[in-house]
């Protein structure tokens, strides 16, 4: 499947516009996602097998998961699961529905297999999301495995007003989802990163965990006590360690339930192929090969400052099970995949795990929490 995707399916793929072929690919998936029985048929050939991760109280059937910004608007849910996914995170939803930055906004740089984009959050807005999440459950084809929203602020929202918006959104859609994602650390809306300073950081999590708290006073039953979503941080590569040790510093107080790392990079390596170079001079963030092995040193430092106390998601430059492992042992709990994905095609879920599992067996390792943080 791998060989026939690269050398036949792919070229054909890409000889079209990478946001088109991705809004017909994500609309095909979509009808695909309606029907039970086309959703069984893409699993015989693309499920993988079990290999079960119990964090944040979800059962996760695998640790591969689909990484924001791929389904935006949860056109496609429940054919994730058809291709062999342990979880997706969809959005990023934003408050105020927006159309993101004018096309052309994504870049292939093929021979470094790699991606620039500066989307911008285009997206229906959390209301509307908040619906087809209801329209998904109510035609009977939610998901087993768990899932997740990456929250966005809007672009019309000033800085200051920044922690009512994700709030806003938050509100929407928390009874439909099993975690959360603050994402402040996209690099194509205009000084969306300077939320991941820690007083920024912290009154947007106030926000958030206010909302799923009682109000003070309120009786709370002792049999139901209130149930709290996981809210998660997502953070830049591009971050010092200092300035990830301060966002650490909130995980206590407001009760951050793990870190994403890592978003794309604004960074650029060297190149001396000229079509890459004119792709790397495109603003954006970059994701794919050239961002794996810093996202990977992200993940090893928050591993390591915080004794392996906190869940870990890592994302960047994932391709095959080497590179996953890569991360897990770094620190990881579970692993996303977006630019792997195009490049690699449907078949990557199935490879990944499989490949896992005899990561696992060559080490007489029980599973993967015990291959966490290990190298
Ligand atoms: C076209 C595109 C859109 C993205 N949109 C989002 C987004 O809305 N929210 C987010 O947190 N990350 C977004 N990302 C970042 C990915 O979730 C991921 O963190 C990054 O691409 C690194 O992983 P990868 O190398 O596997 O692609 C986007 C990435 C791409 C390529």
């Amino acid at each position: 499947m791998s060989w026939f995707y690269r050398n036949a399916i792919r070229p054909i793929l890409f000889t079209q516009e990478a946001e088109s072929i991705h809004n017909r690919t994500m609309a095909l998936l979509n009808r695909a996602g309606r029907s039970e029985l086309l959703c069984d048929a893409m699993h015989s050939f693309l499920g993988a097998p079990p290999l079960p991760v119990e964090l944040f109280g979800l059962r996760f059937p695998n640790p591969i998961g689909l990484a924001a910004g791929m389904d935006k608007n949860a056109v496609a849910l429940p054919a994730w699961a058809a291709m062999g996914f342990g979880f997706a995170e969809l959005g990023a939803a934003t408050w105020h529905a927006q159309p993101g930055n004018p096309e052309p906004r994504v870049f292939r740089a093929i021979p470094e297999e790699a991606i620039v984009n500066r989307m911008g959050f285009n997206n229906l807005g959390a209301e509307v999301i908040a619906e087809r999440l209801a329209d998904w459950k109510k035609l009977g084809r939610w998901p087993k495995h768990p899932v997740g929203m990456n929250l966005g602020k809007s672009k019309i929202t000033p800085l200051d007003k920044a922690a009512e918006d994700y709030a806003n959104s938050f509100r929407v859609l928390r009874p439909h989802l099993d975690f959360f994602v603050v994402n402040v650390s996209s690099p194509n809306t205009p000084n969306l990163r300077q939320l991941q300073d820690k007083s920024a950081l912290d009154e947007i999590f106030a926000a958030l965990q206010e909302v799923q708290s009682p109000p003070p006073g309120a009786p709370v039953p002792k049999s139901r006590p209130v149930r709290k979503k996981p809210i998660l941080v997502k953070v830049a590569p591009d971050l010092t360690f200092e300035a990830l040790d301060e966002i650490l510093e909130l995980v206590g107080p407001r009760e951050i339930a793990g870190i994403v790392a890592t978003n794309t990079t604004i960074s650029r390596p060297a190149s001396n192929i000229p079509v890459v170079q004119k792709v790397y001079a495109e603003t954006g963030g970059l994701s794919g090969h050239p961002l794996r092995a810093r996202s990977t040193e992200v993940i090893r430092h928050l591993y390591r400052q915080t004794g392996g106390k906190l869940p870990i998601i890592g994302v960047g430059g994932i391709f095959t099970a080497a590179d996953a492992w890569e991360k897990i042992a770094a620190g990881a709990s579970l692993v996303q995949v977006y630019t792997g994905l195009v490049y690699e095609g449907p078949g990557i879920c199935r490879r990944i795990v499989s490949g896992l599992l005899e990561c696992l067996e060559t080490r007489a390792l029980p599973g993967i929490a015990s291959a966490v943080g290990r190298e």
